[in-house]
């Protein structure tokens, strides 16, 4: 089984009457997203997008990405929560964190997610004098810090290669007919690619959102959308042995007895992003209403460092869901050393990985011990077919989990607020008011 959820470690924190208690609550859940008669239900297009997308824009993509890859040294990708977040974590979970440095072909970062001068200022310095691409992502168009971005990007490309290049070179990712986005890019004639209107930005990634950027890096976009489908095969059928309903069950059975955060762990540093994307994928669709598990992450043993003192010791109000992958992309055979100078020979004469292993078992056993319970979700390693297979199985369980705190998964009103603070500060027109009531504040 590619990803399956593991509960050898939750028996002391929960019983299985527990899990047959919620499971009527699970069931309806599944009714709910199966008739699509719940809260956010026009945006459930990601349920079945393994199976029903488009198959004729999913060609275009792979010639898109194929002509990036001949054409350009470096893809710059424009985008900002789910237009950012999914891509980047596949990426980096499949080839790595340093794939840029890596591999020799196509370089691919990342702006648009910040409005830091500094960081864009040092993309457009590793940009100069070579041929670049850029991909703008925004479903709505009108991202301030996209937005910004892209007009910075556009300015450089057109001053690098003139105008009538940096046209050749524009990828936009947007709605299918509406905003100013796809209005521009009509205008210039650069190639456009949906973002599809039932689909919110956190369940995204396996659009042209997250499937462009993806392919450019040449990560095999047919094994990850196999791997979601066979998830979306296993998940959307309810039954006891749902893994990803069963996830969902045990947080919000622990979120019933006082366990309000959850944190999300690897002892793979590839899957940093991979967090990131969990965090805005369950944080956006439960926190809401004054409710919902606040999701946090870890990488170990770098953060046990860290954050182990507060988990094995500090207020009881979290589990923890680790995230197993199986099998590393690649091993180091642990040799003895002559004269044993760091005391280290006792780990000799075994591969790197058997201590990773041992490190995550000693840390489950202690965290048990300090009475946090375990969640364990295997992953045989992390492939593009795996990694997708995982996406799907997180979408599942976050709809059903969302459902579960009886909160629409699927909206994220309180995003706006920031928003329209940050606009009154900036003087945008038709915040006057604002502005002097949020000025007199800052006083
Ligand atoms: O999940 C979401 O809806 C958000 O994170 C959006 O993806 C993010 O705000 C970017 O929006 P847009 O794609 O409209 O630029």
């Amino acid at each position: 089984m590619s990803v399956s959820f593991n509960t050898k470690h939750l028996n002391a924190f929960i019983a299985e009457h527990e899990y047959a208690a919620i499971y009527p609550q699970v069931a309806a859940a599944h009714e709910m997203l199966e008739a699509k008669n719940g809260p956010g239900n026009d945006f459930l297009g990601w349920m079945y997008q393994p199976r029903d997308y488009d198959k004729e824009e999913f060609a275009r993509i792979k010639e898109a990405a194929k002509k990036i890859r001949e054409e350009s040294d470096v893809l710059i990708v424009a985008g900002i929560g789910g237009s950012y977040l999914g891509a980047r974590a596949v990426i980096e979970a499949v080839k790595g964190m340093y794939h840029n440095d890596v591999d020799d072909g196509l370089k691919i970062y990342f702006c648009g997610n910040n409005i830091s001068p500094s960081y864009l200022n040092t993309i457009l310095d590793i940009c100069k004098g070579k041929r670049v691409s850029v991909n703008v992502i925004s479903k709505s168009g009108t991202t301030t810090e996209t937005s910004l971005a892209f007009r910075v990007l556009r300015k450089f490309l057109e001053e690098q290669v003139g105008e009538e290049e940096a046209n050749n070179r524009i990828y936009a990712t947007t709605d299918k007919a509406r905003g100013i986005l796809k209005q521009l890019a009509d205008s210039k004639g650069w190639p456009t690619f949906v973002v599809p209107d039932d689909i919110g930005g956190r369940f995204s990634v396996l659009s042209a959102v997250g499937l462009l950027p993806i392919a450019c890096t040449g990560i095999d976009i047919d094994a990850l959308m196999q791997g979601a489908a066979d998830a979306m095969a296993r998940f959307s059928k309810l039954g006891p042995d749902n893994d990803a309903y069963k996830y969902a069950a045990a947080r919000n059975i622990l979120y019933r007895k006082g366990k309000q955060i959850e944190i999300l762990e690897c002892y793979e540093p590839d899957f940093t992003l991979m967090n990131e994307w969990y965090k805005q994928l369950f944080g956006e669709s439960e926190g809401k209403d004054q409710k919902g598990l606040f999701p946090a992450s870890c990488i170990f043993s770098t953060d046990l460092h860290s954050m182990g003192q507060f988990i094995q010791d500090g207020a009881r109000n979290m589990f923890e869901t680790i995230v197993n992958v199986k099998n590393p992309v690649s091993d180091l055979y642990l040799e003895e050393v002559e004269g044993n100078f760091d005391g280290l020979n006792f780990l000799a004469n075994q591969n790197m990985s058997v201590v990773n292993r041992k490190a995550m078992e000693g840390t489950i056993l202690a965290h048990i011990e300090g009475g946090v319970p375990q969640l364990l979700i295997d992953v045989d390693d992390l492939s593009a077919y795996n990694v997708g297979y995982l996406i799907y199985f997180f979408w599942r369980a976050c709809a059903c989990s969302g459902y579960l705190l009886s909160v629409n998964p699927f909206n994220q009103p309180g995003v706006e607020d920031y928003k329209k603070n940050m606009f009154a500060l900036l003087g945008k027109p038709g915040y006057e008011e604002l502005t002097a009531a949020l000025e007199a504040k800052l006083k």
